[in-house]
């Protein structure tokens, strides 16, 4: 189900909602699985637990042949408890609102940076490259503690393994070289600990007893791939959006104190995840009135949920000045997105820089051609042209 229009849910969803809020659907690989589109029904199913995110159970629903199947030792998203439970105690203390607080000064400072970038450089520049992508990956490397020395070659094949445009095996081999390079480091933590959540992680791996070391690469390389691509996404999807939506813009530029609430309503908003959250039934699940078989494939639709007019009044329409917190868009329950609060933070400095350093900012192209990702793995945009 394509979306509508480029800030827009699948126009399919409001009216699945209404008829059939738990569906029968056919998935791009020709399996069948059951779609939830009611916030309600899809917040009780978050917490389920007869609900697995084990990637290898023969019923996963994988939206594309060939995505399922896997479970790299350290993804944490495609764990089931209790495993689950004991990985994700050890690392959530990194991640919490005074802890991800502290990272404020840092994060302005890279981000002031690469506006002072752009601002030097020519134009028009895409944003995705300039901004979108190197904010959040500079920011994992601090909180990984990846060394200086290091980072050229860890950023250029981060962006590499996000990079639709680059072919499957140029990403693979990203991913290959950073999981080996990840690895290394961990053995450099665990020798010389430093001041970050990788040697924080070693020591809590080693007093837990854990000894695989390929397990905390996985870990740190989870901890890259799901900080990313996403906040890329959504710092290139809000800031299009602002600038296509000039009255939004003011107001924000006018009340800066509003763009908490703004990157709250963006979240809700885009849904870019929409398709991460699925899940396998390992026994029949009774809900309002429809049996869920064991085996079966549920997709819980974060981005159905978050129009759903029960919740959000006006649903299709972006509004800075409602409370959005009900939004399923970092999922709900044991999976909740563990780098909630770093993703806000880092789009509150992001949009609050970008409007009061560069008032002037302008889409360098129409919208029409800005080469959105309609894909079935994460929504955003290629390549966002911006002049001023
Ligand atoms: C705006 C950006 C982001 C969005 C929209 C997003 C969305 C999500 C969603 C929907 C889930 C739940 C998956 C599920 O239930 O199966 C999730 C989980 C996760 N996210 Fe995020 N995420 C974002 C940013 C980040 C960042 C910045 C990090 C880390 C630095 C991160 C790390 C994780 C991890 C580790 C999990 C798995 C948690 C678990 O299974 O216990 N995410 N995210």
């Amino acid at each position: 189900m394509p979306r509508a229009c480029p800030f827009g849910a699948p126009k399919e969803y409001a009216e699945l909602r209404e008829r059939e809020p738990i569906t029968r659907v056919r998935l791009p690989t020709g399996r069948w699985a059951w779609l939830v589109t009611a916030h309600d029904a899809v917040r009780r199913l978050f917490t389920d637990p007869n609900l697995s995110a084990n990637r290898v159970h023969p019923g996963f629903p994988a939206l594309l042949a060939g995505q399922g199947g896997i479970n790299p030792a350290g993804f944490l998203p495609w764990m089931d408890p209790p495993e689950h439970t004991t990985y994700r105690r050890m690392v959530i203390s990194e991640f919490t609102v005074r802890r991800v607080q502290r990272l404020r000064p840092r994060i302005e400072e890279i981000v002031t940076t690469h506006v002072d970038g752009l601002l030097a450089g020519p134009r028009p520049v895409d944003l995705v490259q300039a901004l979108s992508l190197p904010v959040p990956s500079l920011v994992i490397c601090d909180l990984l503690g990846v060394p200086y020395a290091d980072r050229e070659f860890f950023q250029t094949r981060a962006r590499i393994m996000v990079d639709r445009n680059a072919g499957g095996p140029e990403r693979l081999g990203s991913m290959t070289e950073l999981r080996t390079f990840l690895s290394d480091l961990v053995v450099t933590k665990q020798n010389e600990p430093t001041d970050d959540v990788l040697s924080r992680l070693a020591v809590k791996y080693r007093e837990a007893g854990v000894e695989d070391n390929e397990h905390l690469a996985g870990m740190a390389l989870l901890i890259l791939v799901a900080g990313h691509e996403t906040t890329a996404n959504m710092i290139s999807l809000a800031v299009t959006y602002l600038l296509e939506h000039p009255d939004r813009l003011a107001e924000l530029r006018d009340d800066p104190t509003l763009i908490p609430d703004a990157v709250e309503e963006f979240l809700r908003y885009f849904s870019i995840s929409d398709h991460s959250t699925n899940r396998v039934a390992l026994a029949d699940i009774e809900i309002d009135g429809v049996t869920i078989r064991a085996g079966e494939g549920v997709l819980l639709s974060n981005g159905a949920a978050n129009r759903d007019a029960k919740v959000f009044d006006d649903p299709d329409e972006f509004d800075a000045h409602r409370d959005a917190r009900p939004h399923l868009a970092f999922g709900y329950g044991i999976h909740q997105c563990l780098g909630q609060n770093l993703a806000r933070l880092e789009l509150e400095i992001v949009l609050g820089t970008l409007l009061e350093r560069i008032p002037d900012l302008r889409l360098a192209v129409p919208l029409a051609e800005l080469p959105f990702k309609n894909d079935t793995i994460m929504y955003g945009i290629h390549e966002v042209p911006v002049t001023w």
